[in-house]
């Protein structure tokens, strides 16, 4: 701690004292010294003593915090949260795709990353969307049976209980059953944004059933909210474990929906399904430890590489989100998003050079290619396409218990409520993550990412994923769990997060509160959230930036910091509902 640190944080201890706020200065939770949180930041973290959840819903949240009073560690809570959001937060919250997992084990001193990502039947085909004219069929690619990959969750969330959990089963999936056979209160942000997809949930008579009022109304706040098949599902999971959704009922219904509406998963696919411990990809910054998400995922390989990139320059001389901060960190983000379109993508098919990408001299070599005070142009090799407005579609929630562990874990249905199209008698959206393939490579994605040939359509590949969960670690602890929804906006989503709390000393509300800004190299423009003053605009504009500030939010993270014994937890103001459960 330097001397300035230290002065000020005896001042805001002598300020709070003043004020009469006795509570953050002094112990009053059974004998341990509460944290001192210095004001001088407009947003504050919530705090916890034995554990924590934060997620995008709040039953969810709560969900996962039972098992940690139960005993259980982040993992149970992790796994109860998972089931619970398919429940209470159907637009990403899911039985029916996939993600991603990343835990760090406090006792073994080790991080584990599972790969649940969804992976392309056995009859996918690379043109499989292609219409006679060469171009992509996108109601097809994204609204139609083909769009589903083979649900990866179930199993994922079910190889994390049981290799690294502490909780039966039936005990984390319980929270998930109640909510779905007794129903809970709808919400605003749920009838809210069911209203938004009433049109594309009716084209589907069994997502209509689920998730539409009988009479074609709104649903009213409060009403209570029940889901009788999903019900039924998640009891077959709890009898059976996986093979109570990838055999048997569920697979049968799975498979037989996909044979009467031109889908391609089959009940061998379904039992083909197979979950991948992969190594993390690591990175040290500033004397911190990045872990996160490795192929298919490009998140880790892109943060850390952008990461190495920046650390050597002096990001807070710059000042936070200065004209000079913004266009260094926005030329930083165009490289590694270029290298994402021909580099990446599932490395089980294709080979991933992770090691060359996320290389301090590679980086160094990178950095020198940026001009201080003049954009570069994004390359035009391959056509951009004007980027579509984000939709709250992938959900990220982070975990931490009593014994120093911490969960990350990012998952989806790619857009909201994927395909919407439900499985009749099951009771879930199918995802529609095959569009995350380049279903014609060079064209750009519908988040405008731009994909090459290696994330072309395969038979049992992984669709290429930005899906950044990430897990900071400080002197070999885990510091800080993060991640965000945002398809192409998550990792530099995240990027901040890490930035902010580690350059800037941020408290991890005031890191995920700052206004934040996006470059994905292809299409060459700059996207900055509302909260950066018009005279910064103005300079990045004389640098040559080509700014667009007619844009929604971007991304939605749910963190835990850890350190000093508690933890400070932040749901991203940017959506309703988010949620740290704590004690
Ligand atoms: O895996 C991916 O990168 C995308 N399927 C994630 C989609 C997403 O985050 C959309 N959310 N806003």
């Amino acid at each position: 701690m330097t001397l300035s640190t230290l002065l000020h944080k005896t001042l805001i201890f002598s300020l709070a004292f003043c004020l009469g706020n006795t509570a953050m200065a002094s112990a009053s939770s059974g004998g341990k010294q509460a944290p001192i949180i210095a004001q001088k930041q407009r947003f504050l973290p919530t705090v916890g003593e034995h554990g924590m959840v934060v997620a995008a819903e709040q039953q969810a949240a709560e969900a996962g915090l039972a098992m940690l009073k139960k005993g259980g560690n982040a993992v149970d809570a992790a796994v109860a949260t998972g089931f619970a959001l398919a429940v209470t937060f159907p637009r990403a919250g899911n039985l029916g795709g996939g993600g991603f997992m990343l835990i760090h084990l406090a006792k073994e001193k080790r991080n584990v990353f599972i790969d649940y990502r969804e992976m392309a039947p056995a009859g996918a085909t690379r043109d499989m969307f292609l219409k006679a004219d060469g171009e992509v069929d996108k109601r097809s690619e994204y609204f139609s049976h083909l769009s589903a990959g083979v649900p990866g969750t179930v199993a994922g969330l079910i190889y994390a209980l049981e290799k690294y959990g502490t909780l039966p089963l039936k005990t984390v999936l319980q929270p998930a059953i109640e909510l779905a056979e007794q129903g809970f209160p709808m919400s605003y942000a749920l009838a809210s944004s069911l209203q938004a997809r009433k049109g594309r949930l009716s084209a589907d008579p069994a997502a209509a059933a689920y998730f539409l009022r009988k009479d074609g109304g709104n649903w009213a706040l409060g009403e209570n909210f029940k889901q009788q098949d999903l019900a039924r599902t998640l009891k077959q999971i709890a009898k059976h474990g996986s093979d109570g959704f990838y055999k048997g009922k569920v697979a049968k219904l799975i498979a037989d929906d996909m044979r009467a509406n031109g889908g391609l998963i089959t009940e061998r696919d379904l039992a083909n399904y197979v979950v991948k411990e992969r190594a993390a990809v690591v990175g040290d910054y500033q004397g911190y430890t990045i872990v996160s998400a490795p192929p298919p995922s490009s998140g880790g390989v892109h943060l850390v590489q952008m990461l190495n990139i920046l650390e050597a320059y002096d990001l807070p001389a710059m000042g936070h989100n200065s004209a000079e901060y913004i266009h260094t960190v926005a030329e930083t983000m165009k490289l590694a998003y270029a290298d994402r379109s021909k580099y990446l993508a599932d490395p089980d098919f294709v080979p991933v050079p992770v090691k060359q990408l996320t290389d301090k001299a590679y980086a160094a070599r990178q950095r020198a290619m940026i001009k201080p005070n003049q954009v570069t142009p994004s390359a035009q090799v391959l056509p951009g396409k004007a980027m579509p407005r984000e939709s709250e579609d992938t959900t990220h929630y982070s975990t931490a218990d009593q014994y120093g562990n911490m969960v990350s874990n990012t998952y989806t249905l790619n857009f909201s409520y994927g395909s919407h199209i439900a499985v009749p008698g099951a009771g879930f959206l199918l995802n529609n993550e095959m569009a995350d393939f380049a279903a014609k490579p060079g064209t750009a994605n519908a988040y405008g990412l731009v994909q090459g040939e290696s994330n072309r359509i395969e038979p049992g590949k992984r669709p290429l994923s930005s899906m950044t969960p990430t897990i900071v670690m400080k002197d070999q602890q885990a510091w800080l769990a993060t991640g965000s929804p945002g398809g192409s906006l998550i990792i530099n989503s995240v990027l901040q997060i890490v930035l902010n709390a580690i350059g800037f000393d941020m408290n991890i509300a005031a890191a995920a509160a700052a206004p934040r800004f996006h470059h994905q190299w292809l299409p060459d423009e700059l996207r900055v959230e509302d909260g950066v003053s018009t005279d910064t605009l103005k300079l990045l504009k004389q640098r040559g930036h080509n700014i667009n500030t007619d844009i929604t939010t971007m991304g939605r993270t749910q963190s835990i910091m850890h350190t000093g014994g508690w933890f400070f937890g932040a749901t991203d103001t940017r959506r309703h509902q988010g949620f740290v459960a704590t004690y």
